[in-house]
C-alpha cells in the first residue's frame, strides 16, 4: 500500500511546473491541510518544494534522501521491495533481514539504512558503512529452489546491480566472478547472500548489497582497489533512483531463473558483462592454488577455468577467491 507521502511526491515529480493544492487534494483524496501537513514533513526531510499562491506545489530540488516514502515513490515492481522497511541506523541490513524474515515477513521484503555499525563483508570480513554516502540494502528471498542453487542468485543479483546503473546513470560497470561488481577495474559493489536451510529446502536467504554510492575518498591502502559513483563520474548520484532500478532488474532477471531454476536463460548477459571473460586468473581454494584462464560461468554460475594443459576446471561459488593476475580484477 503506498501512503499518501509516497503518492505526493509521485505526482510531484511527474509534474511539469506547478500543481494546484486542490488538483492534489483531488488526485490523492486527502484534504488542503493533508496535503499541508505532507508537504512541510517533505520540506523537514530536505526536499525543496516552492508553494506559489494562485499557482500551488513545484519540487525543485530532489535531495539525496534515503527513506521509505522515497524509495517506494520510485518503485515500479509487483514483489521486489514492495514491503520496505528503512533505517536511519542498524547493525547490519542482513541482520536485519533475517530478523525480519524469523517474524514471518514476506518474501520481497527489502530492508534499506542509511548507515551500518556492523556492516558484514564476505569471508567475515567487516564492511565499512558510513552516512549517507553509500547504499546499504538487503532483499529477503523464500525462493523455492533447492539450498545448493542458491548461490546463483548472488550472480543474478549482481547481474541486476549492473542493469540497474545501466539504466540510471548510463555507465558500464562490470562484475568481477561471481559477484563484485567493479568499475574502472576499482570494486564499486560488494554483494552478501545468507540464507537459513534445511538439507533440502531454503526457509529464507537474504541477499546484501552494499554500493559504493556517494563517498568522496578512500584511505590510501585502497585506492587502488576501491572505487565511487560520485568518484568516477563526478558528482553525487540519486541512492533512491538505484535501489529501485536495482530491484526492478532483479524482479524481471529472477523470474527468468526460476523458470529453469538455473542460469541458462541470464548467461549471455552475465557474460556480456563478465570482467574476467577470457582473462587471466588465480584461484585460491582452501589447500589448493591454481592460475587459468576464465572462459566463462556455466549455468550453475561456476567458473570454468581453463589450465594450460587444457583442462577446464569449473569453481564454485562458496570459500574460494579469484584474483586478476595484473590488478585486483
Ligand atoms: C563483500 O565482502 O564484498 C560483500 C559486502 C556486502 C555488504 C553489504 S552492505 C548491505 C548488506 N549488509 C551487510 O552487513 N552486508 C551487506
Amino acid at each position: 500500500m503506498e501512503t499518501t507521502k509516497t503518492k505526493i511526491l509521485k505526482v510531484l515529480r511527474g509534474t511539469e511546473g506547478y500543481i494546484s493544492g486542490q488538483e492534489l487534494c483531488e488526485q490523492l483524496g486527502v484534504s488542503r491541510t493533508a496535503v499541508w501537513k505532507y508537504m512541510k514533513q517533505l520540506k523537514e526531510e530536505g526536499y525543496e518544494i516552492q508553494a506559489v499562491q494562485n499557482k500551488g506545489y513545484c519540487l525543485t530540488e530532489v535531495p539525496d534522501v534515503l527513506g521509505e516514502s522515497e524509495i517506494k515513490s520510485r518503485l515500479d515492481t509487483r514483489w521486489a521491495g514492495q514491503k520496505v522497511y528503512f533505517y536511519d541506523e542498524i547493525d547490519s541490513t542482513n541482520t536485519q533481514a533475517k530478523r525480519l524474515a524469523e517474524d514471518g515477513a514476506p518474501s520481497g521484503t527489502l530492508v534499506v539504512s542509511d548507515c551500518q555499525v556492523k556492516g558484514k563483508g564476505r569471508r567475515g570480513r567487516t564492511w565499512e558503512s558510513p552516512r549517507a554516502s553509500a547504499i546499504y540494502m538487503t532483499l529477503m528471498l523464500r525462493p523455492q529452489i533447492l539450498p545448493e542453487r542458491a548461490s546463483m542468485l548472488t550472480l543474478v543479483m549482481g547481474l541486476s546491480v549492473v542493469q540497474a546503473i545501466r539504466s540510471v546513470l548510463h555507465i558500464e560497470t562490470s562484475i568481477k566472478w561471481p559477484n563484485d561488481v567493479v568499475l574502472n577495474r576499482k570494486k564499486l559493489v560488494g554483494i552478501l547472500t545468507e540464507m537459513n536451510a534445511q538439507m533440502d529446502y531454503i526457509e529464507y536467504l537474504v541477499i546484501g548489497i552494499g554500493i559504493n554510492a556517494n563517498m568522496g575518498s578512500f584511505p590510501q591502502e585502497l585506492q587502488d582497489k576501491a572505487t565511487s559513483l560520485q568518484i568516477e563520474l563526478g558528482h553525487p548520484v540519486n541512492r533512491a533512483e538505484l535501489v529501485a532500478a536495482t530491484m526492478k532488474c532483479f524482479e524481471e532477471n529472477y523470474e527468468i531463473f526460476e523458470k529453469t531454476q538455473d542460469l541458462s536463460g541470464l548467461m549471455e548477459a552475465y557474460h556480456a558483462v563478465l570482467a574476467n571473460y577470457n582473462q587471466p586468473v588465480r584461484v585460491l581454494e582452501p589447500g589448493n592454488e591454481y592460475s587459468g584462464v576464465a572462459r566463462g560461468i556455466n549455468k550453475k554460475g561456476e567458473l570454468l577455468v581453463e589450465r594450460d594443459d587444457g583442462s577446464v576446471k569449473t569453481v564454485y561459488a562458496g570459500e574460494v577467491s579469484v584474483r586478476g593476475l595484473y590488478s585486483y580484477v
